[in-house]
């Protein structure tokens, strides 16, 4: 079975998140995968518009935690970071189509699309702490500046799940959507957006984003040496193993 499906069709490259037994969990695997596909994207002229979506209930767990154990993302060439870079340096608009579970990089990834569509369903969630990890995806540069500093502390360290209404609220989200409505209103934003001028939609969105790239882009790879390392840490694997165990993590030894 893909985890990751591309299809590229009426000027919209569809890439659907398709793990569902392991809640869309990403691996490695599929974050090459999903990088690929916005690389394409970018290069192929018939592209207008990138479209992200899951499952009718399920958008993804985040990263795959056993996946962290085999595959640590050591660098920032590693699959993760060409995602991460691929997403936050697009310049073809991207829209998301978010439902159930939305975990970490589920969450994070939001900050880097362009219309966020989110069904009532939606759970978002923003874990690094819990998991003896710090944020990525530029969001600890990001979330702050979208949102507050107070609001994003709260996020980011309790790190606790939040609606899909609180998600709009706060910015991170466009509109919230019946579940039955929200595939189908995506994919109709997405074709407006194909029949726009492609050039005028690719420079309004990076001079909207030109005043943040690059310290956003440095922020990516400030993140990404604090996450090998963090991932690397007692308390990471102590969070880890008792995912896998199905038990809840003691921190209460370490410092
Ligand atoms: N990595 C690896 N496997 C994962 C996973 C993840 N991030 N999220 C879920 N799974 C797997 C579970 O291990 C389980 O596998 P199993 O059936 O072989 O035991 C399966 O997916 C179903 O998950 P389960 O926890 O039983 O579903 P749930 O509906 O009770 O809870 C979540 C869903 C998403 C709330 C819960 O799975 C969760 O908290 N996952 C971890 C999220 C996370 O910390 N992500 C990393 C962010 S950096």
């Amino acid at each position: 079975m893909d985890h990751i499906i591309t299809e590229n069709r009426d000027g919209i490259l569809r890439i659907e998140i398709n793990r569902p037994d392991k809640k869309n969990a990403l691996t490695s695997a599929m974050y090459q995968a999903m990088a690929d596909g916005i690389k394409a994207a970018e290069a192929d002229s018939s592209v207008r518009v990138i479209l992200i979506h899951g499952k009718p209930d399920l958008f993804t767990a985040g990263n795959d935690l056993q996946d962290f154990l085999d595959n640590p993302p050591r660098d920032d060439n590693r699959p993760v970071f060409q995602f991460l870079y691929g997403i936050s340096q697009a310049q073809k608009p991207i829209v998301a189509a978010v439902a159930g579970v939305a975990v970490g990089i589920g969450t994070t990834m939001l900050l880097h699309c362009d219309l966020v569509y989110a069904a009532t369903n939606a759970r978002l969630q923003l874990p690094f702490v819990n998991l003896g990890l710090v944020p990525e995806a530029g969001s600890s540069l990001m979330l702050p500046a979208l949102i507050g500093y107070q609001r994003a502390a709260e996020l980011l360290l309790l790190g606790e799940p939040f609606t899909a209404q609180q998600a709009k609220e706060i910015g991170l989200v466009t509109e919230v959507l019946p579940e039955d409505q929200l595939f189908d209103t995506a994919m109709a934003q997405a074709k407006k957006l194909a029949g726009k001028p492609a050039a005028s939609l690719r420079l309004t969105k990076r001079l909207m984003k030109q005043g943040q790239a690059e310290a956003v882009a440095q922020r990516i790879k400030l993140e990404s040496d604090h996450f090998g390392e963090r991932l690397a840490s007692p308390e990471a694997k102590e969070a880890f193993s008792a995912f896998l165990e199905k038990r809840k993590p003691d921190f209460s030894r370490f410092d």
